[in-house]
C-alpha cells in the first residue's frame, strides 16, 4: 500500500472515465446508466472534476456540478454541487478524501462560487469540512383508507391526470415558479428534464412508471408500489406555489380508492394534518437531512438573503480544515444585510458548518447555542438571530444530486 503523501491528485481527463465509473459503482454499490453518466458529467465545470491515482489507478474522486442555489427572498447564488466523493476501499482513512477536497475547494474558490452544497451519504463525514445540514426532509406516510377532510377546507379543483411528456413545458414552467420561491430550489437545467421525462427503469425503485397530475399552479408526480389490492402510492415530486394548488393536489391523492397509504418527503410543519378531521393518519416515519452548505464567500452569501427582523452581530467563525471562515459584521436592517470584515470584538463565536445550517432557517441559533456548538452571552442577541435568520417558505432541496 502506497504512503497518501505518493498518490497524485490531478483534474480527471476523458480517458479517466471509465476507471471513475467503475470506482464509482464500486463504492456505492450501483452501476449508474452510460447515458445518465453522461448527463451528469454535462454539468460539470472546467477543472471540476478531481481524481486521485496511485500509480496508474484511480483510487479516488470527487467533482461538482455548475448549479443555481435560491436563498430566502429569492436571490439565486452560483453554487458548485459537490457529488461523486469516493475513494477506494483499498485506501480509505489515509486522508485521500482531505487531499482532494483541498483541491477541490481551492477550485472552488478561484472560479468564484460563493457556497458549496452536497446531500450527504453519510452524517459523520462533511461537518469537519465546513458543511452543515441546511434543509430537513420529513418522510411522511398518509393512511388513505378512513381519512376525511375538515368541513371548512376548500376543494378547489382544477386537477388534471396528463401524460407527462405532453405536458412538458407547464411542468417545467410550474417547477421555476416553485423553486425560485423555495430555499433550496435548484434550477433544473434542460438536460436533467431530459433525463427526468426518460423516466428509466433503473430509476424507478420497482414502482411504476410515473404518473402526474397537473394544476395551473402545481404538480405531482409519482409511481404506485405494489401489486393486487394492496398497492401504495409514492410521491416523487410534489410542487404548490399557491395554497389552492396544494390542497387539491392532496384531496386527488387521497381520492384514490385502491391505494391505502401515500407516502411522501416534505420539510417539517406541512399543512396536511391540518386539513384531516384525524391528524394521526399523517405519520412521520423518518427524518433526514436534506441539502448541506458550505458558505466560501461569507460577505456575499449573507447579504443575498433576506431576514425576517433587524439584527446587529460580530461573528467570528471558524474553519479548521479548509481554512476559510473569519470575523465578520452583519448589519440586518428592514430585511437587507450589510456585511463585511471586521476586527471588532465577536459578540457570537462559532464554526462555518452551523452557519451553513443556519442560512436556510431550517435550523436556529438557539438551538446550537444550547448544544454548546455557538458561543454568545446574549440571550436576547440570540434571540434576534433566531427571529432574523427565520424563513417563511420552508427549505427544500429541488432536486438529488
Ligand atoms: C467517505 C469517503 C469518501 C472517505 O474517504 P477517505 O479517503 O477514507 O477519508 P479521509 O481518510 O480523507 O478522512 C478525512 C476525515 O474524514 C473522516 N471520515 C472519513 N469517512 C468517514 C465516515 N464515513 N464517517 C465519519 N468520518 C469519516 C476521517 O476519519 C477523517 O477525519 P479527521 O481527519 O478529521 O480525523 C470514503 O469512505 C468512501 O468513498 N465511502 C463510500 C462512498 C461515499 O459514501 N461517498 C460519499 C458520498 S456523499
Amino acid at each position: 500500500m502506497s504512503d497518501p503523501t505518493e498518490l497524485t491528485v490531478r483534474s480527471a481527463e476523458d480517458s479517466d472515465w471509465d476507471a471513475m465509473a467503475l470506482l464509482a459503482a464500486t463504492c456505492f454499490g450501483a452501476v449508474r446508466q452510460h447515458e445518465a453518466t453522461a448527463m451528469w458529467r454535462s454539468l460539470i465545470p472546467a477543472g471540476g472534476a478531481v481524481i486521485a491515482r496511485d500509480g496508474s489507478d484511480v483510487v479516488g474522486m470527487a467533482l461538482y456540478l455548475d448549479l443555481r442555489l435560491t436563498v430566502p427572498g429569492g436571490a439565486v447564488l452560483p453554487m458548485a454541487g459537490v457529488s461523486w466523493v469516493c475513494v477506494s476501499p483499498t485506501h480509505r482513512r489515509r486522508g485521500v478524501l482531505r487531499k482532494l477536497f483541498a483541491e477541490l475547494h481551492e477550485r472552488m474558490a478561484g472560479s468564484s462560487y460563493p457556497i458549496a452544497g452536497l446531500e450527504a451519504s453519510e452524517g459523520g463525514i462533511y461537518g469537519r469540512f465546513g458543511y452543515g445540514p441546511a434543509s430537513v426532509d420529513e418522510s411522511l406516510s398518509v393512511d388513505t383508507r378512513t381519512v376525511g377532510f375538515h368541513a371548512g377546507v376548500p376543494d378547489p379543483g382544477g386537477v388534471r391526470i396528463v401524460r407527462p411528456a405532453e405536458q412538458r413545458g407547464r411542468l417545467e414552467e410550474i417547477y421555476e415558479r416553485w423553486r425560485l420561491r423555495t430555499p433550496g430550489g435548484l434550477f433544473t437545467p434542460p438536460q436533467l428534464w431530459d433525463e427526468v421525462f426518460a423516466d428509466r427503469e433503473s430509476a424507478r425503485n420497482g414502482g411504476s412508471p410515473f404518473f402526474v397530475l397537473l394544476h395551473d399552479d402545481g404538480f405531482v408526480f409519482y409511481r404506485v408500489h405494489g401489486e393486487g389490492e394492496r398497492k401504495s402510492l409514492h410521491v416523487t415530486k410534489f410542487a404548490a406555489v399557491t395554497v389552492d394548488a396544494y390542497v387539491a393536489l392532496w384531496r386527488t391523492l387521497i381520492g384514490m380508492d385502491l391505494m391505502d397509504t401515500v407516502t411522501v418527503q416534505a420539510p417539517p410543519g406541512e399543512l396536511l394534518p391540518y386539513l384531516l378531521t384525524d391528524a394521526r393518519l399523517v405519520r412521520v416515519t423518518g427524518r433526514e437531512d436534506g441539502l448541506w452548505l458550505r458558505i466560501h464567500d461569507v460577505p456575499a452569501v449573507l447579504e443575498a438573503r433576506t431576514y425576517s427582523a433587524d439584527v446587529r452581530v460580530v461573528l467570528d467563525v471558524s474553519d479548521e480544515s479548509l481554512g476559510g471562515g473569519g470575523r465578520f459584521a452583519l448589519e440586518v436592517a428592514d430585511g437587507r444585510a450589510r456585511c463585511g470584515r471586521t476586527d471588532a470584538e465577536p459578540d457570537v463565536t462559532t464554526d462555518l458548518s452551523v452557519l451553513g445550517s443556519l442560512y436556510l432557517g431550517a435550523h436556529r441559533a438557539s438551538t446550537f447555542a444550547a448544544a454548546g456548538r455557538l458561543q454568545c452571552n446574549d440571550v436576547r442577541l440570540i434571540e434576534r438571530l433566531d427571529a432574523a435568520f427565520a424563513s417563511e417558505v420552508p427549505a427544500q432541496i429541488g432536486f438529488g444530486f
